[in-house]
């Protein structure tokens, strides 16, 4: 058994019976990362797509059932052409030189978000890679691409309304449950809502990610910048977490 020395009682290994299924990652600080190396941001982008690799499989091995990394978010279009120009190659890129690890890991790819608002080049990369992977059986890399928490809401309001207009729906008959089922984490089943939230480089806000499914989600915010990650932040994320008393509303019970 190992101490934390602040913290006598608290461990600093994880706990692998108790690792969180579903672990959801603001991957931020990119840019701030490149600048501190006088370099241009985009080559913060570069490297972040280096550290997704490495994420993903230190999740894999310690058997997390579903990765959500927010990848570009329904905000991030104001940002100048040329770095959106090079953030939409990136998944042309990251798939070409990965999927046979993620075949070799058993991992399979899905993505959410307004897919069909990116350039064609991006859509056919993510498509292929869904479809590489389409047979895998381990975690889910749950990509969230132009995706934006309120629009999500926003579409998924839609579609319930729609479902009333034609009877299929009565008002009275929407609860949690319905709504759960009409977001983009819908297909993710028993494992919608993650456990853990991750941010890193500093920045304590989840910036219109996942805003229904985040509602007891225990959120640890790393200083990191995310090219600066490695499997042992990631590991001491989930010790936090293991660490956390999770209450969801009622009181802890008493070990004496
Ligand atoms: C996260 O890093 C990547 C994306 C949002 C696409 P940033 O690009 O936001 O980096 P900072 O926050 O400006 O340092
Ligand atoms: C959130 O990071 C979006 C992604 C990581 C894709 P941002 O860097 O866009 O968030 P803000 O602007 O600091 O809130
Ligand atoms: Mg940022």
């Amino acid at each position: 058994m190992f101490f934390n020395k602040k913290s006598p009682s608290k461990s600093t290994e994880v706990d692998l019976t108790r690792v969180p299924k579903h672990i959801a990652i603001i991957m931020d600080g990119n840019g701030r990362w490149a600048k501190s190396k006088g370099l241009p941001r985009v080559a913060g982008h570069q490297q972040g797509m280096e550290v997704v690799k490495k994420i993903t499989i230190a999740a894999s091995d310690l058997n997390v059932k579903v990765l959500t990394l927010y990848a570009f978010s329904t905000e991030n279009w104001k940002r100048p052409a040329k770095e959106v120009g090079f953030l939409m190659k990136l998944p042309t890129r990251f798939f070409d030189t990965f999927v046979p690890d993620l075949i070799k890991n058993n991992v399979k790819v899905s993505v959410m978000g307004y897919i069909d608002q990116l350039p064609l080049e991006t859509q056919k990369a993510v498509e292929q890679a869904v479809e590489q992977t389409k047979n895998n059986t381990g975690m889910i890399l749950n990509f969230a691409l132009n995706y934006g928490g309120r629009a999500e809401i926003v579409t998924g309001m839609q579609n319930l309304a729609q479902q009333i207009q034609t009877g299929a729906l009565q008002p009275e008959q929407i609860d949690e449950q319905r709504i759960s089922d009409v977001l983009m984490t819908a297909s993710l089943n028993s494992y919608r809502d993650p456990e853990l939230l991750i941010r890193t480089s500093g920045e304590q806000r989840i910036s219109n990610f996942l805003l229904w499914q985040l509602a007891y989600s225990e959120m640890v915010f790393l200083d990191q910048h995310w090219p600066d990650l490695d499997a042992e932040d990631l590991k001491q994320a989930i010790v936090i977490y293991q660490n956390r008393d999770r209450r969801f509303g009622g009181i802890k019970e008493d070990k004496k």
